[in-house]
Order: C-alpha cells, then sequence, then structure tokens
C-alpha cells in the first residue's frame, strides 16, 4: 500500500474531495485511524493537554513531540503523519530546520506543522527548499494563548483581511496545506476558494477543504470541557470506565482470572518441586 502524499492531499481538493484528518499520539491509535482511512494523521501538540494534563501546549517539548510522534509513525502504512513543531521551537529560520528536521529524520513524520501567518513565510519557504512539507495554522493559535487568549480570531475587518493575507503569504511560501482554527465560517470558505492548497478547519466552518479533530475530543474521551468545535463520536471514556469497574469487580469477586486466562502444569511436577 502506497504512503499518502502531499500531492495526494492536494489533488483531493482539485477533485474537490473533502479531506478528513485527526490527531493521534501513539502507536495503537495511529493504526486504528490509518485503518478507518484518514489520509492525515497529525502528532499535535495538543497532545500536553489530552495525554499529559497541561493546561495548554505551552510546556510541550520537541523531544516529547519526537517520542510521540515516534510512536504514531510506527502505527502507519498509508496516512501521511504530520509532526507538530512546539512553541519556541522555530523561533529562527535555523532552529526551525533543526527542530524539523529532527521530526522528519528521527521520528519519521513525513510533514511538520507550525503556528502563525505571514511573519513565519521565510521560515517556510525555506524548510521547503529544503525538502520538508510544511502545513500552516493559522487563526486561533493555541501556543500562543497567553497572548490572545481562547476565542473566535478574525471577526472584524482588519483581522480578516489580516488572515486572508496571512493565508496567501503561507501559500506563496510552499505550504501544502494550512489549519484554520476557530474562524468565522464564512471567512473560512472565502479563504478556500481563493488558495490552491486544502484549507484544513477546526472550529471554521464546513467551507473548508478538510476537517481536523483532536482524538481526545472526537471520541469523547476527554471531559475536563468540550470545545464546541468538538464533536464526539463515541463516549469513550464511559465504555473505558464500565471496563475497568466490571475488571474490578470480578478481581474483587475472585471470578477472574478464569481457567482460560491461566496455565497449568503436571501435578507431578508440582509435586517433584514441592518435595
Ligand atoms: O495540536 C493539535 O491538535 C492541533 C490541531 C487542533 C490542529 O494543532
Ligand atoms: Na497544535
Amino acid at each position: 500500500m502506497m504512503r499518502t502524499t502531499i500531492l495526494d492531499i492536494q489533488k483531493m481538493k482539485q477533485r474537490g474531495e473533502r479531506i478528513p484528518m485527526v490527531t493521534a499520539y501513539d502507536y495503537t491509535s495511529a493504526q486504528i485511524a490509518d485503518r478507518a482511512g484518514v489520509p492525515m494523521i497529525l502528532v499535535g501538540d495538543s497532545l500536553g493537554m489530552v495525554v499529559l494534563g497541561h493546561t495548554s501546549t505551552v510546556p510541550v517539548t520537541l523531544d516529547e513531540m519526537l517520542h510521540h510522534t515516534r510512536a504514531a509513525v510506527r502505527g502507519t502504512q498509508r496516512a501521511l503523519v504530520i509532526g507538530d513543531l512546539p512553541f519556541l521551537t522555530y523561533t529562527t529560520t535555523e532552529q526551525a530546520i533543526q527542530s524539523a528536521g529532527r521530526m522528519l529524520q528521527e521520528a519519521g513524520a513525513h510533514a511538520v506543522k507550525l503556528e502563525g501567518g505571514a511573519a513565519m513565510a521565510p521560515t517556510i519557504a525555506r524548510l521547503v527548499e529544503l525538502g520538508i512539507p510544511v502545513m500552516g495554522h493559522v487563526g486561533f493559535t493555541p501556543q500562543s494563548v497567553n497572548q490572545i487568549g481562547t476565542r473566535v480570531q478574525a471577526r472584524n475587518a482588519t483581522d480578516a483581511a489580516q488572515l486572508i493575507e496571512d493565508v496567501l503569504e503561507l501559500e506563496s511560501a510552499g505550504a501544502f496545506a494550512v489549519v484554520l482554527e476557530l474562524i468565522p465560517a464564512q471567512l473560512a470558505a472565502v479563504v478556500a476558494q481563493r488558495v490552491r492548497i486544502p484549507m484544513i478547519g477546526i472550529g471554521a466552518g464546513a467551507g473548508c477543504d478538510g476537517q481536523v479533530q483532536v482524538w481526545h475530543d472526537m471520541l469523547g474521551l476527554y471531559t475536563d470541557f468540550k470545545p464546541r468545535h468538538a464533536k464526539p463520536y463515541a463516549n469513550l471514556a464511559g465504555i473505558i470506565e464500565q471496563a475497568i469497574t466490571t475488571y474490578a469487580e470480578e478481581v474483587r469477586a475472585g471470578t477472574f482470572p478464569g481457567d482460560e486466562h491461566s496455565s497449568k502444569m503436571s501435578e507431578e511436577a508440582l509435586q517433584a518441586a514441592l518435595a
């Protein structure tokens, strides 16, 4: 089975095929997402919140991202795996080359994602020149939460015009796709029409070329809060809690493990050992 490439992703937009993307942070979950046929898996720095229990993505380190990306990549055969570059690991073009280089060479990611608009264009252009596919990310950029708060971005005319400009700059710089997070649906739809590269939305309406959801949100695993843009397609937290409760009951009752979960030795061997 052939690995999905950034060209495949771009062709999907040309054909008018919407693109589903989901995050995954380990081998088993990436394997499930790959089997489900999603063409792109993002190892997002959202792992800082949903896996590591931080209150934002700001504390996430490159080493943590590499560790989880390595595991996720091993679970995939077909999906394009994108490694998120965490906060302050791409402050200069040189640093971005180091960080993105490790993401591809050490962790096996096929592309990186980084947050920011026009200001990131020169860095993206250089990464692309070196053969590193880059996904952009504008609108609400969680690594700037201390600067911008958590809210819908680009609601007024000035900010909306700036966002369009940012995306055009990212496209010119060679980004293969861009995440649009928490922006008005009408704006996202216009942006998607104005560029050739896919716009992947989260909280940006149905006019995007694709959508991304965080694993724990879409599966009902993260219960600290439910973002408005998240749709739980399952209630895994409830299912898992029920399974563990049943297991604990069976252990307490002595009904687990059963014979089928255990192994035996010959009575002679046991007696000989005790003699
Ligand atoms: O870290 C993440 O999961 C992301 C997506 C929400 C786009 O950046
Ligand atoms: Na992220």
